[in-house]
């Protein structure tokens, strides 16, 4: 082949994977009238030269411009799967223009989800995509494995999925104990703008700069595995190490120990049911000892039951008095129960 055509092989190639990244060999080979071995051959070239990235094994390949910054990459699962090679080789270019704050958010929550998906998914592929607009940046990652609300609710043996979300916002939840501590989730929900999950039907989503919780039902149901979705402004000010401090103690030793969390008691109540009640309460207390501090917020809760502060603020309480449980946003009716029942103790 002479070499002027070569070159405008890959040009054309390098204009066109943009437009056709799974179908470029096909493309190329009909433009130039030439086999589909030489595309090959010239992709192999660009490959080699960094100037594009391949993801997928045979008829799943996809070609992506090593410039391109919206990426969607398709990853086969193996155990063998590093998460930080994946993000040097494809994602962490595109990230070092960012403020610093903003990418190690970024970086901690593409590792930490990726190593859940690796982990926990029991999948066989995973999708990982990255959308730029000039205000935000979205990373999703969407597995086709057993499904995060399925998986913890079977492992806590826990009767309805929607409760799930109030436990995993709890933190140190985990179906791994010897190998896991159960934060990544509770961190990444709370770094990230919007953390989305999408899982069995349910949509789950903190909005960190409103402060709140949704649950939904979709109409997603039948999406196999988890779909996460992390999305952070370009110009957020947050920090890692801000969000750390707010559930951070210094232990004995002087480490700094994830040992404080804070409850928004409205997740503990499904939507049929009326006020706060006692088994709301053993909801939100499932898990707590292996906290010291613990805020309960009653935002948007206008009324609680005996039954529900008896259950905490006794029953608990007895039982693991070295948990400290303060409590915030309550209105007037909320304070008198808890004072009613803490003056009678
Ligand atoms: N992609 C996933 N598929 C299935 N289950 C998941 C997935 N991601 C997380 N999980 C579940 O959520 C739990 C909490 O995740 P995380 O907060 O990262 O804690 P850890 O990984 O330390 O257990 C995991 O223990 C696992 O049961
Ligand atoms: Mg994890």
């Amino acid at each position: 082949m002479v070499k002027s055509q070569a070159k405008e092989i890959r040009a054309y190639l390098l204009k066109k994977i943009p437009v056709h990244p799974k179908n470029i060999v096909a493309k190329a080979a009909k433009a130039f009238a030439c086999s589909r071995t030489t595309v090959h051959r010239h992709l192999s070239r660009l490959l080699r030269d960094g100037e594009i990235i391949k993801t997928g094994t045979t008829r799943q390949i996809i070609y992506f411009l090593k410039t391109e910054k919206n990426k969607k990459i398709l990853i086969p699962l193996e155990p063998s799967l590093k998460e930080y090679e994946i993000w040097k080789e494809n994602f962490s270019q595109d990230f070092e223009s960012l403020p610093k704050n903003v990418q190690d958010i970024c970086e901690y929550g593409f590792l930490k989800m990726l190593n859940n998906v690796i982990n926990h998914s029991e999948g066989t592929g995973v999708i990982i995509k990255t959308k730029w607009s000039p205000e935000s940046i979205n990373i999703s990652i969407q597995d086709d494995g057993v499904g995060i609300f399925h998986k913890i609710q079977k492992s806590l043996c826990i009767k309805d999925v929607r409760e799930i979300a109030l436990h995993l916002s709890k933190g140190k939840l985990t179906t791994d104990p010897e190998n896991h501590f159960g934060e990544s989730i509770f961190f990444a929900s709370r770094f990230f703008d919007d953390f989305h999950i999408i899982s069995s039907g349910i949509s789950y989503i903190r909005k960190n700069l409103d402060e709140d919780w949704f649950v939904e039902t979709t109409k997603y149901k039948n999406l196999p595995g988890t779909g996460l979705i992390m999305r952070i402004a370009l110009g957020s000010t947050r920090t890692i190490q801000e969000v750390y401090a707010d559930y951070q103690h210094k232990n004995s030793e002087g480490i700094l120990k994830f040992d404080k969390t804070h409850i928004t008691v409205m997740l503990s109540k499904l939507p049929e049911e009326g006020y706060v009640s006692r088994y709301q309460a053993r909801r939100i207390c499932l898990g707590l000892e292996k906290f010291k501090s613990v805020v309960l917020d009653f935002k948007n809760i206008s009324t609680i039951g005996h039954g529900f502060v008896d259950e905490i603020f006794r029953v608990f309480q007895l039982k693991y008095p070295k948990t400290k449980i303060t409590f915030t946003n309550t209105n007037d009716d909320v304070q008198f129960m808890i004072n009613n029942s803490l003056s009678q103790e």
